[in-house]
């Protein structure tokens, strides 16, 4: 039958695509021309729905609601594992299993311990047949269609030297990016956001409706099997990985074999350091005696392996009391509640300050002075309070509530209705709002003003020398000088710092304004329009939205910047003290590919490569020489080499010759 033979072509190379993508992050199509096999599958299978199978890609969208999970049996159980919270603690692991060996010397597989929900995968005869939860560890729950919604988990395995049976383990998780989406997204519509990506994954996997779940950006790594036809299997865990890996299985990244407790002990230092950086959490480092014979040999204690540890990083959620809560003011007026807390040690720092972001979402989490709540650092940002828990309330615990004046300058705090956020009315004069703006003109994106950091601008605005913006310019060496912590070196330093500032470009002085909602890139967009302060002072509204990334609210925010004459002012004072820059040339026409950043290589046929690259800078693109993540197209010729190849790999969208003249007559 013509149809069957299409649909198994289709689902073996749709099957074969993912893992590419996933597993060996090497895609050889891109995404349109993967949607447009999986619609062509997608045709064929509803003309003939006798023919959809349950390892069809199709099946991925979720299926529909259930009233509940069914029990599954774990016939190996899903343990849990012992902790070591210091270097001590894994050389006491190390000796202990040495001792039980009688060896000297322990070859180890060191792994990140990702911080999601533990998941068993069954496959017979290469296809997954079941996905379970660990449950109590012997006994889980049925989610088969849920897990089936997650692309990166094979419907079909790869090769053929697979076990009949395989039972595979792993963590399916939530990566940051998604988490940080999805909650922002839910908290749009009012919905409930989850405290933590452990949340969001465990939240998404348990959803009766898996049409909900498909929505839910999840992802997996696996680590281990567990019930598996014998024979199959290599003699160690590192092994073991790599032959799940060869199967299409994404197995977990930044792993080691290492010898010994030192070994250990340095590929956690190394895994720590790259912590931040990663895009999903990792809470610690799992150790595993790397030979099965040798795990076998040492077996389990209650409800743990004796042959593997894990070794946790410092919690980055802890729990306190807020002490107070103070409001800070920003740069536009806007009043951010921050709790003072009893000190604490969270993700490695002492915290005693953390955000409750504004007064609406301290009124949502129902934070209370006085309250014990789970504080939370993640990576660099600032630490935030996750949530109040309200069993240890204490009697007199008091409501947060929003002050009628501004603490800084006493002038009247108002919050319209439609907005979350609440502001000092005291725009000119506060003291707060000014030294923001200040911090905020000096700063490298904007008059970049080497040295001039938040503590100098508030000694200087202490000792009286800056009471608004302009006064950096009118700044002496001897004042500067005469301060704390300064010494005529960093004066004379900081007054060339202000002086080469002044050489600046029209972009850098317009984001330096602070006008609200005009960050870097609408600036340099507005510049790009207008080439012209003047122009853009004179621009009404439907001026202002005829650039690309300016809508009627930053429009009418830009006018409402330039109609007050105090503004006026300080851009005629800056300008007196010798600000400029150069206006921009006029380019000749309309530039559509402005901020876009492209590569162009290979050999092109009709135009040259440097006609190319001209006619891209002419549109506003700006052409670089390596392709990385911010690229936004690669366009490619003949023989193109390796910036092809990084270009597929990243995933960024490539033109050919033909493409390239599409795109050039389209814009
Ligand atoms: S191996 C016998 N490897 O940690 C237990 N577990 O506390 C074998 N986990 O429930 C587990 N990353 O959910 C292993 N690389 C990793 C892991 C990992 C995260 C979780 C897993 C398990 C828990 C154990």
């Amino acid at each position: 039958m013509e149809e069957l033979k299409r649909i198994e072509e289709i689902k073996k190379a749709l099957n074969d695509h993912n893992y590419r993508y996933y597993v060996l992050e090497s895609p050889v199509i891109s995404d349109a021309e993967y949607d447009k096999l999986l619609r062509e599958l997608q045709a064929i299978e509803s003309a003939n729905p006798e023919l959809i199978t349950p390892d069809s890609p199709t099946q991925r969208v979720g299926a529909n609601p259930s009233s509940g999970f069914s029990e599954v049996k774990h016939t190996v159980p899903m343990l849990s594992l012992q902790n070591a919270f210091d270097d001590q603690e894994v050389r006491a692991f190390d000796k202990r299993v040495r001792e039980r060996l009688d060896v000297d010397k322990v070859i180890y597989a060191s792994e990140p311990k990702l911080d999601g929900v533990s998941v068993s995968l069954l496959y017979e005869n290469g296809f997954l047949i079941r996905g379970a939860t660990r449950g109590d560890g012997a006994t889980g729950e049925d989610i088969t269609q849920n897990v089936k919604t997650i692309s990166m988990i094979p419907l079909k395995l790869q090769g053929n030297d697979f076990p009949p049976r395989l039972e595979v383990r792993g963590e399916v998780y939530m990566p940051l990016k998604g988490f940080f989406e999805y909650n922002k997204e839910a908290s749009r519509r009012g919905e409930k956001v989850f405290v933590n990506p452990r949340n969001a994954a465990s939240g998404s996997l348990r959803q009766l409706d898996s049409k909900i779940t498909a929505k839910r950006p999840l992802e997996m790594f696996c680590y281990s099997t567990a019930d598996v036809t014998p024979g199959y299997l290599k003699g160690s865990h590192s092994e073991r990985l790599e032959q799940l890996k060869s199967w299409g299985f994404r197995v977990v990244e930044h792993r080691a074999v290492v010898e010994g407790a030192q070994g250990l002990i340095n590929h956690y230092n190394q895994l720590a350091e790259m912590r931040p950086d990663l895009p999903y959490e990792i809470d610690g480092v799992v150790y595993k005696v790397d030979s099965i014979e040798l795990q076998e040999k040492l077996g389990f204690v209650s409800r743990a392996p004796r042959w593997a540890i894990a070794h946790k990083f410092p919690a980055q959620e802890e729990l306190t009391i807020v002490e107070d809560v103070e409001f800070q003011v920003g740069r536009t007026g806007a009043l951010t509640p921050v709790a003072r807390l009893k000190p604490v040690f969270v993700g490695g720092v002492t915290v005693s300050n953390a955000t409750l972001h504004n007064i609406e979402e301290t009124h949502r989490k129902d934070v209370r002075i006085g309250d014990t709540v789970i504080v939370r650092r993640a990576g660099d940002v600032i630490p935030e309070v996750v949530s109040s828990i309200i069993e240890k309330r204490i009697p007199g615990a008091k409501p947060v509530e929003l002050p009628k004046e501004c603490p800084v300058c006493g002038a009247a705090v108002v919050k319209a209705e439609s907005e979350v956020v609440a502001r000092c009315s005291g725009t000119l004069f506060c003291p707060a709002q000014i030294k923001e703006k200040i911090k905020h003109f000096v700063s490298r994106k904007a008059m970049d003003i080497d040295g001039m950091g938040g503590k100098i601008v508030e000694q200087l605005m202490v000792e009286g020398y800056i009471k608004e913006i302009p006064d950096i310019y009118s700044l002496e060496k001897l004042q500067i000088a005469g301060m704390e912590r300064m010494g005529s070196k960093s004066a004379a330093n900081l007054i060339s710092a202000i002086e080469k500032s002044k050489k600046t470009t029209l972009e850098k002085f317009l984001y330096a304004l602070g006008i609200p909602e005009v960050g870097e890139a609408t600036a340099r967009s507005l510049v790009s329009h207008f080439k012209t302060l003047q122009s853009i002072m004179d621009a009404s509204e439907d001026k202002l939205m005829e650039v690309s990334d300016v809508g009627p609210i930053v429009a009418r925010h830009i006018i409402g910047f330039f109609t007050q004459p105090h503004n006026h002012d300080l851009v005629e004072k800056l300008i007196s003290f010798g600000i400029s820059w150069s206006d921009k040339p006029e380019t000749s026409g309309p530039q559509p590919l402005l901020g876009k950043k492209c590569v162009v290589t290979g050999t092109l046929g009709i135009m040259s490569r440097d006609e190319v690259k001209k006619r891209l800078a002419d549109l506003g693109a700006q052409v670089t020489g390596s392709v990385s993540k911010k690229t936004d197209f690669v366009v490619v010729g003949d023989s193109p080499g390796s910036k092809y190849e990084k270009a597929v790999k990243l995933g960024v969208k490539i033109y050919d010759e033909a493409g390239l003249i599409e795109l050039l007559e389209k814009v």
